[in-house]
């Protein structure tokens, strides 16, 4: 067994980055952290103030929402595998649901809310031997990761992707819905003022609209062996 390191996965939604990311920490024994999952968790918790279901959140508002937040992940010994929890509560299921979904970026774009996701994030990866996914992971919150990977595949292949994972879910939503939620999730987190999605500069593109899971890893394998040597 090398060093450990740090792991960085950003890229475009629905790219499949938390299916990589996972198996990348299966295989080496690291943790493996959503940090989109963190994001919809506090949206999720956004949703229970009435106050914010009727306005944009001002600072008070979101200072106060955020004081008594808790965020983080608990082992499902039956499904191994980590879950999200608000509050000490599971919340997997319903954090993936359309409504998060469309709600999830301009939560994710108000400053106070990633302070306080990036502090967490820090946290949790400053042992290192860590996965962590996200938008801003190699530029903002592990600019010294080790590997950093960037992710893109075709919008029409990810949108196809996210309708069969919602479909065999049970959740409703079209075609034409799951693409134009991604498109607009891509302009948005591309956009916002404070760490918008883009590449490190030494981050490594990873292109995998017509690539299997094994060929990707395939990919990662020799990029992570010239690393924890
Ligand atoms: O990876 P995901 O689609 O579950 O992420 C949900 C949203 O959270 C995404 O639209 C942008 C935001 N996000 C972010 O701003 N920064 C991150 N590091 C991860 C996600």
């Amino acid at each position: 067994m090398g060093k450990k390191i740090t792991i960085a996965i950003d890229g475009f939604s629905s790219c499949g980055k938390s299916t990589f990311a996972k198996k990348i920490a299966e295989r080496l024994g690291y943790l493996y952290i959503d940090s989109g999952a963190m994001y919809r968790a506090v949206t999720l918790e956004f949703l229970n103030w009435e106050a914010f279901r009727n306005n944009t959140p001002d600072t008070r508002m979101t200072q106060q929402i955020l004081s008594g937040l808790q965020v983080g992940f608990s082992f499902n010994e039956q499904k191994k595998t980590y879950e999200t929890t608000l509050n000490g509560k599971v919340v997997e299921d319903a954090i993936r649901s359309p409504r998060i979904s469309e709600l999830v970026s301009a939560v994710s774009a108000i400053p106070e809310v990633r302070e306080k996701m990036v502090e967490l994030q820090r946290l949790m990866g400053k042992d290192k031997g860590v996965v962590m996914d996200g938008r801003d992971i190699g530029t903002v919150v592990f600019p010294d990761a080790e590997l950093k990977i960037f992710m893109t595949a075709d919008p029409a292949i990810r949108a196809e992707r996210r309708y069969k994972e919602l479909q065999s879910k049970g959740v409703q939503a079209s075609l034409e819905e799951v693409l134009n939620n991604i498109l607009e999730r891509d302009k948005l987190d591309q956009t916002r003022a404070i760490s918008p999605l883009r590449k490190a500069e030494d981050a490594i593109e990873l292109d995998n609209s017509y690539m299997t899971i094994d060929e990707q890893m395939e990919w990662a394998e020799k990029l992570i062996a010239a690393r924890i040597c």
